[in-house]
């Protein structure tokens, strides 16, 4: 399917068939999250990925609208970081050092901007900062489930305190940014039938 059939053929799905992805189907869906760009490379959050069929049915009452969970293949939270720390700053730079056999010296000055373009930024910014990354993330997963042929629905309508709580967030430091649940659209599901509404190109794009 070349990219932009499978982006036509994607919406948001109201309700899945209950039918599970392929393991091998779904590590290449991660992976695209994983290759995802986020701003200085540090990655400022981390992904859930819910199989369970436990922990979906404990899930259903924190989402507003059910259907999507409850028959859903996998559902996947990601969550934003609120804080940068020193700590997390100097573990990204070790991990550069390993990965790319770097001396950490050498990798020195890079750290001191970030460090100090980090520290510039007030608590409400570093947390404005991190949640716009989750949403590349997002996205991505999006672009590669709709490429493998697994549907899926990005979901914000849920209640915040209940999702951190079932998943033993810690609220001072991270926040559930976006949802995204995966699996195969049910016959049921109307939605699929229905156009897609967009802008037209002359009120989307300017060219200047
Ligand atoms: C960040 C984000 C959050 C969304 N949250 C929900 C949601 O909570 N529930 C839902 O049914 N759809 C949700 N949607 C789906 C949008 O309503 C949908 O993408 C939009 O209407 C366009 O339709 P389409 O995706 O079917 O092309 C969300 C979409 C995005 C990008």
């Amino acid at each position: 399917m070349n990219y932009l059939e499978a982006l036509s053929r994607r919406y948001s799905v109201k309700k899945f068939n209950n039918q599970l992805i392929p393991q091998e189907t779904l590590n290449n869906i991660l992976e695209s999250g994983k290759l995802s760009a986020s701003s200085l490379g540090l990655q400022p959050y981390k992904i859930v990925i819910v199989g369970s069929e436990e922990m979906k049915q404990k899930l259903i009452p924190a989402f507003y609208n059910p259907s999507q969970i409850s028959t859903c293949s996998h559902l996947i939270v990601i969550i934003s970081k609120k804080t940068i720390e020193e700590h997390y700053i100097r573990g990204y730079f070790n991990h550069i050092s390993e990965v790319r056999d770097t001396p950490l010296e050498e990798l020195d000055p890079f750290k001191k901007s970030i460090s100090q373009h980090i520290t510039q930024k007030t608590p409400e910014e570093i947390f404005n900062w991190a949640e716009k990354q989750s949403y590349i993330v997002l996205a991505n997963l999006m672009y590669a489930a709709a490429i493998e042929n697994i549907d899926s629905c990005p979901m914000e309508g849920f209640r915040q305190d209940v999702i951190e709580e079932i998943l033993n967030i810690n609220s001072e430091t991270e926040k559930v940014t976006v949802t995204l649940a995966l699996g195969y659209r049910s016959e049921e599901d109307n939605f699929q039938h229905m156009k897609k509404v967009r802008k037209p190109n002359e009120k989307l794009f300017k060219f200047i």
